[in-house]
């Protein structure tokens, strides 16, 4: 008998080394203490951790001249990113529309979530020490059926995976894709910028 089995529905998540890091992380870095002295945490309430985000109060950092190396970067790797999904991106341009950064201390961490109303979603690695939380994906099948005892992890039956992240790493996603991050293990911060882009 001859049977196959068949990958249906992969989820792409991109993965960039950010060549001009170290340089671009410490000037976003000098950028990133300037906001948070003068800017009120803008945490959602339904936020279980302590994390300071600037999500709800400046969310428009893609338009700062500070950020501008970053927005660049963001939209050259969106769009390589929709070209590998074959996402019209050249008579529909994307756009990005919110642009904001996280700073998890010690056991923060963040609920799994989704970025509704976009199209790709990604975070940039400004500060991440060794050992710290990575991100965390979550495939949709997971909250829909009963899960069934394994004998092993494969492609197949896989329901959440963490990527270890890293100074000056992008990792991109479409919108839709849930992810979390763990409370963090360590007592370094850990600072991401995060973004959102639309046609
Ligand atoms: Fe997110």
């Amino acid at each position: 008998m001859e049977r196959r089995l068949q990958t249906l529905f992969p989820s792409a998540v991109q993965i960039t080394e950010v060549d001009v890091a170290r340089s671009l992380n410490r000037r976003l870095l000098r950028q990133i203490e300037i906001i948070r002295a003068a800017t009120p945490n803008g945490r959602p309430d339904s936020w279980s951790s302590s994390v300071y985000t600037t999500l709800n109060t400046a969310d428009q950092l893609h338009q700062k001249a500070e950020f501008s190396d970053l927005h660049r970067i963001i939209l050259d790797e969106a769009m390589r990113f929709a070209d590998a999904l074959m996402i019209n991106h050249r008579d529909f341009p994307l756009r990005v529309m919110d642009c904001w950064f996280n700073i998890y201390g010690p056991k923060d961490g963040q609920e799994i979530h989704n970025h509704p109303n976009n199209i790709i979603s990604g975070s940039y690695y400004v500060k991440a020490s060794p050992g710290c939380s990575g991100i965390m994906f979550h495939s949709a099948r997971a909250d829909s059926m009963l899960l069934p005892p394994m004998t092993a992890v494969n492609s197949f039956n896989q329901s959440v995976a963490e990527l270890a992240v890293h100074e000056g790493m992008m990792v991109i996603f479409r919108s839709s894709l849930k992810h979390s991050v763990r409370p963090s293990p360590t007592d370094e911060e850990r600072i991401s910028v995060s973004f959102n882009l639309s046609m």
